[in-house]
């Protein structure tokens, strides 16, 4: 396991490459199960969450090959239908094979999976959706066992108590496209990866109008060739550099960059006094005064997104003032709270809520990463510190940010990654 160590106060300056969005490439990996033909997908970022999902593919039977940031996935053998927990529990987008290998194969054994760093992580709305279209669904050894003849198009509602679930209606919009008749999805999440995965199986040949709105219509067809497909860039990347940026009082260019995926983010960040300027293929930020305080509220897109909450946590932690930051998708999704005050900040916690009273200076410290985000918003924390952070675990990092060290040294950052080798103090005359 490896560890970041990281000299603070330097600020940003240059331009960083924005990779294919991880959370659009998953679901799209797991629709090429619906495939009879290879398809080709470009700009697959060099992550460890794209990997664990082409192993979990490979065992149920799709050839999955690498070239750079293309990938070629071709269905070969449709026997095994079992996504096992050893697989699933690495990643929980692996939920989303079974909405794909329940339409094309009529059975899907995919392990249930658990919660994780960020809270409670349940999938009753995906289950809810996948019986409405037919399904027959129990649960056996802690899997979901699904099984159905052809699906049957239905009304489908994906809302649930904290909104509209984005890999929810992924598995339902993937499901209905062989479904016999139309489905119309109702309150579903209106991310772009969601719209990204509609017209990655249009392009396979499927019928799906609404992608990326509240109301997504599909007519089902009989079967879906393959396909090339280039995948949007990544919102929630882009959104941490510009984060990065913004806390280091740097100057940085971003591309390529769909600006209108980030409006909502945006908004918050001229609201703290950063200058963020779209450009022919990207954006520019730049911050060089004192940051303000501001509110911001997570929400389903095009709301402030969740994944951007602890970076953002980082950066008022450096603005003048009284920030109130308010989680509405995850509630607990504050373990970056108490490693960020570690370093300095002043931050209350009450339910869902936290308030960020603004510090003139973040001081290094050692600091452990719990998941993906938070893991993110330390190295912001870090990059911005007086003196020397250490951020252990980062693994998690490696799970959605590409060589993250690599391309923030390359605008000025001074990261250094080395192994952790984590010493266990023991009493003298104890046997190991
Ligand atoms: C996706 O997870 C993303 N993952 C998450 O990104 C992201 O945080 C999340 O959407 C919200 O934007 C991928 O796309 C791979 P949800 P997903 O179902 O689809 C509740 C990252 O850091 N809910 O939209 O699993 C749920 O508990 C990751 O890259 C139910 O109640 O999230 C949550 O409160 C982490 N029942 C809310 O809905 C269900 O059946 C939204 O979750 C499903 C969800």
């Amino acid at each position: 396991m490896d560890k970041l160590i990281i000299q603070g106060g330097r600020p940003l300056r240059g331009v960083i490459p924005i990779q294919g969005s991880k959370n659009a490439c998953l679901p799209i990996m797991a629709a090429t199960l619906l495939a009879e033909a290879p398809c080709t997908l470009h700009g697959v970022p060099k992550l460890a969450d794209i990997d664990a999902l082409g192993v979990l593919l490979e065992e149920l039977g799709v050839s999955v090959e690498r070239r750079q940031r293309t990938l070629k996935l071709a269905v070969t053998d449709r026997s095994n239908c079992h996504a096992r927990y050893e697989l699933v529990r690495k990643m929980r987008a692996s939920i989303c094979v079974l909405g794909p290998l329940l339409a094309r194969r009529g059975y899907a054994r995919v392990s249930m999976p658990g919660g994780c760093a960020i809270g409670a992580r349940p999938v009753d709305l995906h289950l809810r959706g996948l019986a409405t279209l037919g399904a027959k669904i129990e649960l056996d050894g802690g899997d979901v066992v699904a099984r159905c003849q052809r699906l049957r198009g239905a009304e489908v509602f994906m809302g649930g108590p904290f909104g509209s679930t984005v890999l929810g209606t992924a598995n339902v919009m993937m499901a209905a496209a062989l479904a016999e008749g139309t489905t119309i999805i109702e309150c579903a999440a209106c991310e772009p990866e969601v719209e990204d995965l509609a017209n990655f199986l249009n392009a396979m040949g499927a019928r799906i109008l609404g992608g990326g709105t509240p109301r997504i219509i599909i007519q089902g067809v009989e079967s879906l060739s393959g396909c090339t497909h280039t995948v949007i860039p990544d919102r929630i990347e882009a959104g941490t550099f510009m984060c990065a940026a913004a806390i280091t009082n740097g100057q940085v260019s971003l591309e390529p960059v769909r600006l209108d995926h980030l409006m909502a983010v945006v908004d918050r960040l001229r609201a703290v006094g950063v200058f963020v300027e779209k450009t022919a293929t990207g954006v520019e930020i730049f911050s060089a005064r004192q940051l303000v305080p501001a509110d911001v509220t997570t929400q389903p897109y095009p709301g402030f997104p969740t994944d951007l909450q602890a970076q953002f946590m980082a950066l008022t932690c450096l603005a003048e003032g009284n920030s109130v930051i308010t989680e509405k998708i995850f509630p607990d999704r504050f373990l970056h709270v108490a490693e960020l005050s570690r370093m300095g900040a002043q931050i209350r916690k009450e339910g869902p809520t936290a308030v960020v009273t603004g510090c003139k200076r973040l001081i290094g410290a050692p600091v452990m990463a719990s998941d993906l985000r938070a893991s993110a918003a330390l190295v912001l924390a870090g990059l911005a510190a007086v003196g020397q952070t250490t951020v252990s675990r980062i693994y998690h990092l490696d799970r959605g940010y590409e060589r993250i060290e690599e391309r923030l040294c390359a605008v000025g950052a001074d990261i250094q990654r080395v192994p952790d080798e984590v010493a266990i103090p023991q009493l003298a005359g104890a046997v190991a």
